[in-house]
């Protein structure tokens, strides 16, 4: 099925990418990386579907070049991929010569396809020495943090077009601390207020170090979800607020305005670490360009027998992904319009991540999905939307590049524009990659 978009559709210099990350595609057995919290969390029963992790994954720490020539033959300018901090430092502190000699390797290989490189820091390879000590519930965390920053920069930092902090510290933090869905997979409070804000302080000590060695373009990646209430009942509408809190202002307003929403702050402060004011300017630090991660919006009622925050998710009625995620593009654009015309203004904005899981299969060396060019046609005409707002959104990249392992559900949920037998680690394009690579090169 075509994609209803080209690339004459987009403003001049719009860039078009794929994405991936270091744990669900390289294979952490290879090259002497270390262990992270994602090796632990996996291998502990009950925690990822048939208790898979990323020990081989695409095996792209060997086939990166098959790789990155997919990328170019898909037609994409601009490939974002991520540095593990395990590989770069097996013991959270020690770096491992492989692992930055590979990274070394990765860059040279994107730049000679004449690919844009746009790096993310930190894609969730907490390495376990750091886990040990509490992970992002302990300060020291993120001043570690800065070591990883400043091994993977001055290794690969002079050919980056762009640099991201952290992917989805929501995730990082209340996915991972409150919720308990991902590693370290613990449901305490405590500890996640205080990873939601070690994560941020990262993030500015990772942009002042990046600041000292001269990189441009630095900026932080996001995930927004759109938040609807279940019925307009004042308790379902206050409800939607504090989801909204959580989720999405809570990063926004630390970034862009050097505070945290009262409205959330004044029910986690009892959990906060002390004098969090005074980390608030480094939070804030000026970035180039914000990152948008976006998959669906979520529905929410007042759970009044459950303590804070007293929310549950009610499944809405529209077409779902393989992940039970419903397709509704409206929540990009919505999204879009929201923090450019609430936060950012003029800075420049990228789609890092939007795409959708289905239930691939090969059959003739093809694999029929034309669900997924309807989600990108779907979601670019959305994206086309926000820019016709007026938001200065300046490039799109599809998540993903590769069928990959999917966290918590394993290789099952298969979200690539390229189809990967985990047996046999062949690549098969998938119909959605073919129509994507018309619509780009015509
Ligand atoms: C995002 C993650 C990415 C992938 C997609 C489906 O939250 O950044 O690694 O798992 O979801």
């Amino acid at each position: 099925m075509p994609i209803k978009y080209s690339r004459k559709d987009f403003p001049e210099g719009f860039k078009f990418g794929a994405a991936t990350a270091a744990y669900q595609i390289e294979g952490s057995e290879n090259g002497n990386c270390g262990t992270c919290h994602w090796d632990t969390f996996s291998t502990t029963p009950g925690n990822v579907n048939n208790g898979e992790n990323g020990s081989i994954a695409c095996d792209h720490f060997h086939r990166f070049e098959e790789d990155l020539d997919l990328v170019k033959a898909g037609g994409f300018d601009s490939y974002r991929f991520s540095t593990s901090w395990a590989r770069v430092m097996p013991d959270g502190k020690t770096i491992n010569k492989d692992g930055l000699d590979y990274y070394d390797r990765l860059a040279d290989a994107i730049c000679e396809r004449n690919l844009l490189p746009n790096l993310t820091l930190y894609h969730w390879e907490l390495p376990s020495a750091l886990a040990d000590i509490g992970g992002w519930a302990n300060r020291e965390t993120a001043k570690r943090f800065v070591d990883h920053t400043n091994a993977v920069i001055k290794c690969i930092g002079d050919r980056m077009d762009a640099v991201a902090t952290i992917n989805e510290p929501w995730c990082v933090a209340w996915l991972s601390y409150f919720l308990g869905h991902h590693a370290p997979g613990l449901r305490d409070i405590r500890a996640a207020a205080r990873a939601m804000h070690h994560i941020l302080l990262a993030h500015g000590l990772s942009i002042d170090a990046m600041r000292s060695l001269g990189t441009s373009n630095i900026g932080i990646v996001l995930n927004l979800t759109e938040v609807q209430q279940a019925s307009d009942t004042q308790s379902d509408v206050s409800a939607k607020d504090r989801l909204d809190g959580i989720h999405n202002r809570w990063f926004l307003d630390a970034i862009f305005k050097a505070e945290y929403p009262d409205d959330i702050l004044k029910d986690l402060i009892h959990f906060m670490p002390k004098n969090l004011e005074d980390d608030m300017t480094l939070i804030s630090s000026s970035i180039d360009w914000i990152g948008i991660n976006y998959y669906t919006r979520t529905i929410v009622a007042e759970d009044a027998n459950e303590p804070w925050p007293s929310i549950k998710e009610i499944k809405g009625p529209l077409q779902q992904t393989q992940m039970g995620w419903e397709i509704y593009p409206d929540g990009l654009k919505n999204s879009l319009v929201r923090v450019s015309r609430e936060y950012t203004g003029e800075l420049p904005m990228l789609v890092t991540e939007n795409g959708m899981a289905w239930k691939d299969t090969v059959l003739n060396e093809k694999v029929f999905d034309p669900i997924r060019a309807d989600y990108i046609s779907s979601h670019l005409s959305a994206a086309k939307a926000a820019i016709d707002q007026g938001v200065n959104l300046k490039g799109f990249f599809y998540w993903s590049l590769l069928d990959n392992f999917e966290w918590a559900f394993g290789y099952e949920k298969r979200f690539g524009l390229v189809h990967v037998d985990f047996e046999t680690q062949k690549r098969t394009p998938k119909a959605s990659f073919h129509d994507l690579a018309l619509a780009l090169t015509s």
